[in-house]
Parts: structure tokens; C-alpha cells; sequence
């Protein structure tokens, strides 16, 4: 199989990386205003803004066109596939970074959806499939899932700093502490990997914790109440499960 990646962006570099050392003939990552040469297939890793754009340029140099985005619903693109991996990419990621990771796939033809699969065979994801009606709940999923959680550890990170750490003591601190976490949730579920104040019920410790957030980060304060409520609810369920 040919490939052909345009946008050298987060995702587009590592893609094109493991595309090559699995074994594709891969053209790319090609970046903007660069001529895009033909090939079984051109996988689009630009901004979602662009795609429409890219696409209507891209038309007749490949068999078939794919995007990689996770959040436009299939028939608003004007492409063949949708090939979304389910994980986050700075851009300096190895060729192993799609072993064993989720990747939806949806396709217009079942010639598209074949290939879209087989791209995830050669990089060893897991192709599940995402229909358009269900497309923005899986991407919410995503985004909490992932872009939410840096935005609850950047809070944490704020608010240890009343403890005396720095951000980068604060990261290398509460990082093993947040893996451990979120092994327990993937191996057990969210009401057995929850423990503290909040599940033990014990609410004193919870107001002594609220006023030092208070005190030294009370832009933190919304999101620490919020999430104290999420937590009794779930802690709750738990206790009715247990
Ligand atoms: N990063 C992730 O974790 C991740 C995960 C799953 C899916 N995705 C999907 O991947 C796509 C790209 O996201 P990203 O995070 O890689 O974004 P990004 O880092 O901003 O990269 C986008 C790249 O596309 C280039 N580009 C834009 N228009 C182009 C065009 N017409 N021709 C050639 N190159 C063009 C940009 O170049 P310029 O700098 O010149 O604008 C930039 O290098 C999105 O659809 C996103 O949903 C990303």
C-alpha cells in the first residue's frame, strides 16, 4: 500500500513514522503547499478547519482519502474514511505509539472501510466502529477522557504550590500517584478505584481542604466544588453497589 500524509503536524509526523517502519510505501508528512504525490491512499492530518479544503485539492491524486479527525460526523467531510486514533500525539511519539490503541474507522464505501481497516491492522490498533449519529458523544468521551484530565492535573499543580513545590516537584510528585489511578479505574471502574475524603464521607477534612484552596487558589475553587458534588454521587453508587 502507498500512503501519502499530508500536514506534518502532532498527529501527522508520528503517523507517517509508523506507517513507514510497518511497512507502507509512505509519502510525507507533507506540509503545506507542497505538491502531494499520488498514491493508494492520502491520509488527511491537517487542522479540521482545512480538511475541506485539502480535500477538494487532493481529488484524483489517490484511490481514496481519509481524515483523521474525531469530531466531524463522516458525511460532512468529502472524503472516503474516517480513521480516528483514540490517543493523544505531541509529534515525537515512536512507531510503536498506535500498538494497542483504540481507532475509529467509518467509511462511505466498504472499499474505504476496508482500507481503514487494514491501516489499523498494520499498526497493530484496535479498529472499532464510530456511525456519524454517535460521533460527538464518542469525541466528548475522548476530550474528557483526555484534555480534561491535563486541565484537572494543571489545577492540582496550581494548588500544590501552597504545599511549597514547584510545578515540575508537583508533576514528578503526583504523577505516580495519578497512573495508579487510572490503572485502578481501567482495571476495576470508577466506583472501586475511588478513595479519599469525599468516598469515606469524610466531609472535615473536605472544608479544610476547600479553604486552602481558598486561601491561596480560589480560581480552582468552581471546579474543586463541582467536582466534590460529582464525587459524593459517585461515591454513592458505589455504596449501593458494594
Ligand atoms: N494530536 C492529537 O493528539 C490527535 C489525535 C487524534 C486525531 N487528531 C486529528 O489530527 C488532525 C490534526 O491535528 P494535529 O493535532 O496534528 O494538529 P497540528 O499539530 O496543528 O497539525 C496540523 C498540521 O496540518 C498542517 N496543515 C494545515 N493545512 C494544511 C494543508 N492544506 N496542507 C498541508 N498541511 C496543512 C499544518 O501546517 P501549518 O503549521 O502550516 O498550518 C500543521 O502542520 C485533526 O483533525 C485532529 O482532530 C489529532
Amino acid at each position: 500500500m502507498t500512503v501519502t500524509v499530508v500536514g506534518g503536524g502532532r498527529l501527522g509526523r508520528p503517523l507517517a513514522r509508523a506507517l513507514r517502519a510497518a511497512g507502507a510505501v509512505v509519502h510525507g508528512p507533507m506540509m503545506r503547499g507542497e505538491t502531494v504525490p499520488s498514491a493508494d491512499v492520502v491520509l488527511l492530518c491537517v487542522t479540521d478547519g482545512e480538511i475541506a479544503g485539502a480535500a477538494d485539492m487532493l481529488h484524483g491524486s489517490a484511490a481514496l482519502i481519509g481524515s483523521v479527525s474525531g469530531a466531524n460526523p463522516l458525511a460532512e467531510l468529502d472524503v472516503d474514511f474516517g480513521w480516528h486514533p483514540l490517543q493523544t500525539f505531541v509529534g515525537d511519539e515512536g512507531p510503536d505509539a498506535f500498538r494497542g490503541i483504540g481507532c475509529a474507522i467509518a467509511g462511505k464505501s466498504v472499499d474505504a472501510l476496508a482500507v481503514a481497516q487494514q491501516l489499523a491492522d498494520l499498526l497493530g490498533a484496535h479498529a472499532f466502529p464510530v456511525a456519524d449519529d454517535q460521533r460527538a458523544a464518542y469525541h466528548a468521551a475522548a476530550s474528557i477522557a483526555s484534555n480534561f484530565t491535563v486541565t484537572l492535573l494543571a489545577a492540582a499543580e496550581n494548588v500544590a504550590a501552597g504545599a511549597g513545590l514547584t510545578p515540575a516537584e508537583a508533576r514528578a510528585l503526583l504523577a505516580p500517584l495519578v497512573r495508579r489511578t487510572i490503572e485502578n479505574w481501567a482495571v476495576r471502574g470508577p466506583e472501586a478505584a475511588l478513595t479519599g475524603p469525599v468516598s469515606r464521607g469524610d466531609e472535615r477534612t473536605v472544608t479544610r481542604q476547600r479553604d486552602a484552596i481558598a486561601g491561596r487558589s480560589p480560581e480552582v475553587l468552581p471546579l474543586f466544588d463541582v467536582l466534590c458534588e460529582s464525587t459524593r454521587g459517585l461515591a454513592k453508587k458505589g455504596r449501593a453497589t458494594a
